[in-house]
């Protein structure tokens, strides 16, 4: 098996509006701060696994304008592999609007711009690249043909597949059943098991867990924001792990950092449970800072925080 770890999905430029609350349809609301990041899903979970020390490629496309150059460099700088990050001729890159509010919530309206263009074509031409690697990370921000064809080349290569399945739409049996880490949070895990209702109840995590595993994915890793996270696992496993309590700034790209965390702890050999635990501080540590790529910590700042845990009060 390699050790580089994959990450086909979006590219976006974040443009991200800080006010005490989020308005609600027809209202204007004074904002305090405006900023630009580097985000996508893609973008961000590579980063992620990129900064805590990994060999990260990325498969993407950005529009041929100054945000994709700006994007392209942006992963570069961050030590990520482009070879296979395109242009698209003629279209805008992706972008995201993003409100955060004082509690740190924040609500996203993403427009796909060029990452609506990465076609199943354009991972035949990385093969080698996709067949070869460690671990294969994708979200839903880019065609669902191309999520479908990702799906089978994994599948085929024996190479484990991790899926986000944000934002939030169904899923075939055909595609779940290729998925090794499947990794939802509350909306989505309503949507994959058609229940409906946005809000997972404590008492039914582990029934929805266990319909995912039912409908084909091998591992589930249910994110749960501030109460931590469900695990069942293949063999077995079913456990609350516990989010780590931290000052909450901004918790844009959490769940990206929380997948980029956990790739890069399985790739270092560490179990199911044990990687979680890793990927939970790796989350805990981005929602300390703002922004989407710019929030991302290295090993370093994840073991302090980790030690910090262990100590007793
Ligand atoms: O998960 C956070 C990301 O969602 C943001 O960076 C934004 O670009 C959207 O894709």
């Amino acid at each position: 098996m390699g050790r580089t770890i994959v990450v086909v999905g979006s590219v976006n430029l974040d443009l991200v509006c800080t006010a005490s609350r989020i308005p609600a349809p027809g209202e204007t609301v004074w904002g305090t701060h405006f900023q630009t990041f580097h985000g996508g899903k893609g973008g961000n979970q590579a980063v992620a696994a990129s900064r805590l020390g990994n060999d990260v490629s990325m498969i993407a496309k950005v529009g041929d304008d100054d945000f994709g150059a700006t994007l392209r460099e942006g992963l570069r700088a961050a030590s990520v592999n482009i070879d296979d990050v395109t242009t698209a001729p003629g279209l805008a890159s992706g972008v995201a609007l993003i409100s955060v509010d004082a509690q740190a919530q924040n609500s996203i309206l993403v427009i796909p711009g060029a990452n609506g263009e990465l076609r199943p074509s354009d991972l035949e031409r990385c093969l080698p690249r996709l067949q070869s690697a460690g671990i294969l990370l994708a979200q839903l921000e880019i065609p669902m043909e191309t999520v479908e064809a990702l799906c089978t080349i994994a599948c085929r290569a024996h190479v484990p597949l991790m899926l986000d399945p944000a934002p939030a739409r169904a899923l075939s049996r055909e595609a779940l059943r290729c998925v090794t880490y499947l990794t939802p949070n509350e909306t989505e895990t309503a949507t994959l098991t058609g229940c409906g209702d946005s809000e997972v109840t404590p008492s039914s995590v582990q029934e929805a867990a266990e319909m995912l595993l039912e409908k084909g994915a091998r591992n589930v890793i249910l994110k749960l924001g501030a109460r931590g996270v469900f695990v069942a696992g293949a063999d077995g496993l079913r456990k609350a792990v516990p989010a780590v309590r931290v000052r909450a700034v901004d918790t844009t790209a959490a769940g990206d950092a929380l997948n980029g965390g956990l790739a890069s702890a399985l790739m270092a050999g560490m179990g199911l449970e044990e990687a979680v635990r890793f990927a939970i501080a790796v989350a805990a540590v981005s929602v300390t800072r703002a922004g989407a790529q710019t929030s991302m910590p290295n090993a370093e700042e994840v073991a302090a925080l980790l030690r910090e845990q262990e100590t007793p009060a």
